[in-house]
């Protein structure tokens, strides 16, 4: 009997061709919208893997409920969706696609620093609706980002390359905060490890790269804001939930700190009258970290690359929990 896998939303067309290719049954959703729970649910239980991305929620009660699901396969390199304790008390392992997306990602780091420090979206509605007048020589002031300080929180593969492009392109002095050391920065970049309240206070932009985790859930919050400058430029294309959209809304109206660059938000969608939606130093992008062809593509390769590998030689080359299969 051939593998059954379920391909929860429409991905790049390689993800599909290479399972059938190896000789997989693919069920694929070919609607443009997340599957509800109940049909994630239902139509989960009559397969052994699932390739799924983070709209789907794949959390204690679908693993209770879908027992023939061996292998859980995710398309991006975050997996806050997955219950993943769960996953590897139940010895499944799960997959995901690191690096595929670490220059997309960072692209969109640096876009959004930019974008937020000379009010480009702000000024490009502004326009839209009439508003160019004249030159105005004291009008419309940026901030420029030369010689200044970069605070990554999160060194991992995408914040070096938000690193870099920052080193690059402005020399700027690179500040870390992390678990653990990240020497090839420390040496490429001359990133320096500090703490959590130093990189707050001597950053000009604050930059998350990090998971969203326990620890990291809203850790930008009011407190953690009013230790930024009133000049620094927040900017998070990480997950919506490590900050407090709230307090970051309330911080920018104050000038607490000065702008702020989002490519995702809490609660995602953003509601289009969102207040952050109309400040000026504000950039806000749709959650497209990933989104180019090249990185969407591979994502898709070695998310099915993961099922092909562990239905046929028991091995997922970019697994979450190793220990599943170590153990
Ligand atoms: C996108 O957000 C990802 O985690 O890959």
């Amino acid at each position: 009997m051939s593998t059954k896998v379920l391909i929860s939303r429409i991905f790049p067309e390689i993800g599909e061709r290479l399972l059938k290719e190896a000789g997989f049954e693919v069920t694929a959703w070919d609607k443009d919208r997340p599957m509800t729970q109940s049909e994630l649910v239902e139509s989960a239980q009559k397969h052994d893997a699932i390739f799924c991305t983070l709209t789907d929620k794949i959390d204690k009660d679908f693993f209770n409920a879908c027992p023939s699901i061996k292998l859980v396969s995710q398309f991006a390199v975050g997996f806050d969706n997955i219950d993943v304790m769960k996953a590897t008390e139940m010895k499944i392992p799960v997959g995901y696609t690191p690096d595929a997306l670490s220059e997309a990602t960072a692209d969109v780091a640096f876009g959004l620093m930019i974008t937020a420090a000379r009010k480009m979206f702000f000024l490009h509605k502004d326009i839209l609706k009439g508003n160019w007048g004249y030159f105005r020589p004291n009008a419309h002031l940026g901030l420029e980002l030369k010689n200044k300080t970069l605070g990554i929180v999160g060194l991992g593969r995408i914040g070096y390359k938000m690193a870099e492009r920052c080193k690059g392109a402005y020399k700027m002095q690179i500040l870390y905060h992390n678990r653990s050391r990240n020497e090839q920065a420390e040496t490429e970049l001359g990133a320096e490890l500090v703490d959590f309240d130093r990189l707050l206070a001597e950053s000009d932009v604050v930059s998350v790269h990090c998971a969203l985790t326990t620890e990291t859930k809203e850790l930008f919050n009011r407190e953690v804001f009013k230790k930024m400058k009133p000049t620094s430029i927040f900017v998070n294309t990480a997950r919506g939930l490590v900050h407090n959209e709230k307090d970051l809304i309330e911080a920018l109206e104050n000038k607490t700190i000065w702008g702020a660059g989002l490519d995702v938000t809490n609660p995602e969608p953003m509601k289009p009258d969102n207040p952050l939606l109309q400040m000026d130093s504000v950039a806000v992008l749709p959650h497209i970290g990933s989104s180019t062809i090249e990185a969407r593509s591979e994502m898709a390769r070695m998310a099915a690359t993961n099922i092909i590998e562990y239905f046929k030689n028991g091995k997922v080359p970019f697994i979450v929990n190793p220990e599943v299969l170590n153990g």
